[in-house]
């Protein structure tokens, strides 16, 4: 199994190359369920959790085409995809594929849309809480269809003549149940409206992806979307926005280990919250013509308080790697995590590097110290992972990173894009 060692000490001076969202390909892939035309998703990052869906969408009748290409000179792999899904050959996504990654469960929106009738598995995906399912089967009942639970399945069948527009408020924000519902009732009879919708980006992105297939969807990206259902969608070609989360995690490794990085092919728009709190810690970052540029200056982090919330407030994903960045700030801070109630898996790992953290509930209390220790430690989750990389960059000494998997579903040529700004990461294969 590969593990990354990572030798703490450099400082990262360079270009970053900033991939496409994985949390906007994920959906935007899986909106190819809703046309027989071709969907071309540009700028799709190469990870583990792509590559699972692709095999899903194989699976359901989706036809792929792949080309690569290497697009700017700081070698950004930017790879172009079409999806052509000309019948639906199977509804049923089963619990070998749907259990590796939790977003696969999302197919279940657009195959009842399309041909009146899912069988999906519970799904699975990261170990940070119980993530249940009920919105989605509630927010899809709204539109009609009937919903059941049998086996480790969800058996989802359309009235005769398929989804009706419903209105449906979200009693609590949920990012896939609102990217199921609005793929959903693009094909329904009628005008559905959803509130209390999920405002992240990539929500954004999958409206504008579907409204160019011939949707008509508005208010995405704020809390009230409107979606007036068509009879069928078509072929169109979309980019994948940039990776907010991936910005914010090489952000703050730099905002941890110093130095002057160029985020490239990013924008600050799809952080702010993030950002600041960077800011506060004591990096600076700016926008230029390319992306973002963080910088920091020399001076000790600062302890910044931050909780997490959803979009545009603090990100969970990013939560880990704020976290690693506070293990050396000059004082105490605390980090609230709101939004999974079991995500602070890597605060026994932190300690293994000597980190100063103790819980208590949902609050974690970090305590800075003026130095961490490389030591061998285990990645339990995706972010989680990628904060022990962060970490590792400012220790002293080795840090090993096991149980890598979980970064390659998230993070696109990690060791590389790091290496080339000056860290010394590799990767160990046994
Ligand atoms: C998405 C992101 C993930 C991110 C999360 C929160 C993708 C592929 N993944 O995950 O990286 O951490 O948003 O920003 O985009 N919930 C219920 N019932 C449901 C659905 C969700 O109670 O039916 C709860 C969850 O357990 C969680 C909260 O709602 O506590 C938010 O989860 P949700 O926004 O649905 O997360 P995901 O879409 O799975």
């Amino acid at each position: 199994m590969d593990r990354i060692r990572i030798r703490g000490g450099n400082k990262l001076n360079g270009v970053i190359p900033i991939s496409g969202a994985k949390n906007a390909a994920l959906p935007l892939m899986i909106a190819s369920l809703l046309t027989s035309d071709t969907l071309t998703l540009e700028n799709v990052p190469h990870l583990a959790d792509v590559e699972q869906l692709l095999r899903i969408l194989g699976n359901h009748g989706v036809d792929v085409a792949v080309n690569g290409r290497r697009e700017s000179q700081t070698e950004s792999y930017s790879r172009t995809i079409h999806f052509t899904c000309r019948t639906v050959v199977d509804t049923t996504a089963p619990y070998d594929l749907v259990s590796k990654m939790r977003a696969s469960f999302w197919v279940i929106g657009p195959l009842l849309a399309r041909v009146g009738q899912a069988r999906v598995s519970l799904p699975g995906g990261c170990a940070i809480g119980t993530r249940p399912v009920d919105l989605f089967l509630d927010g899809l009942q709204a539109l009609g269809a009937n919903m059941e639970i049998d086996g480790g399945y969800v058996n989802a069948t359309a009235p005769t003549g398929g989804l009706v527009g419903g209105h449906y408020t979200f009693p609590k924000v949920s990012v896939g149940a609102t990217h199921v519902m609005m793929m959903a009732a693009t094909l329904a009879d009628g005008t559905t409206v959803i509130e209390n919708a999920a405002r992240e980006p990539e929500i954004a992105d999958l409206a504008k992806c579907l409204n160019a297939m011939g949707a008509k969807i508005s208010g995405a990206g704020t809390s009230t979307i409107t979606i007036e259902g068509v009879t069928s969608l078509h072929g169109a070609r979309h980019r994948v926005l940039p990776d907010r989360i991936e910005t914010g995690t090489y952000a703050m490794a730099v905002a941890m280990a110093g130095g002057d990085v160029t985020l490239e092919g990013t924008e600050a728009a799809l952080l702010d919250n993030a950002l600041d709190a960077i800011r506060m810690a004591g990096a600076t970052v700016s926008e230029t013509e390319s992306g973002l540029r963080v910088v920091r200056n020399g001076n000790g982090i600062q302890p910044v308080d931050v909780v997490t919330e959803p979009f545009p407030g603090f990100p969970t994903d990013l939560q880990a790697q704020f976290m690693a960045l506070m293990t050396r700030s000059s004082g105490v801070s605390h980090i609230t995590e709101t939004i999974f109630e079991n995500r602070f898996m890597h605060v026994q790992e932190l300690a293994r590097l000597g980190a100063r953290i103790s819980l208590s509930g949902q609050m974690a209390r970090i305590e800075g110290v003026s130095g961490l220790k490389g030591a061998p430690v285990m990645a339990t989750d995706l972010r989680a992972s990628v904060s022990l990389v962060i970490a590792g960059l400012a220790a002293e000494g080795d840090t090993i990173v096991n149980r890598v998997y979980h970064l390659d579903r998230g993070f696109e040529r990690l060791e590389e894009k790091l290496t080339r700004c000056g860290a010394e990461v590799e990767r160990v294969s046994d």
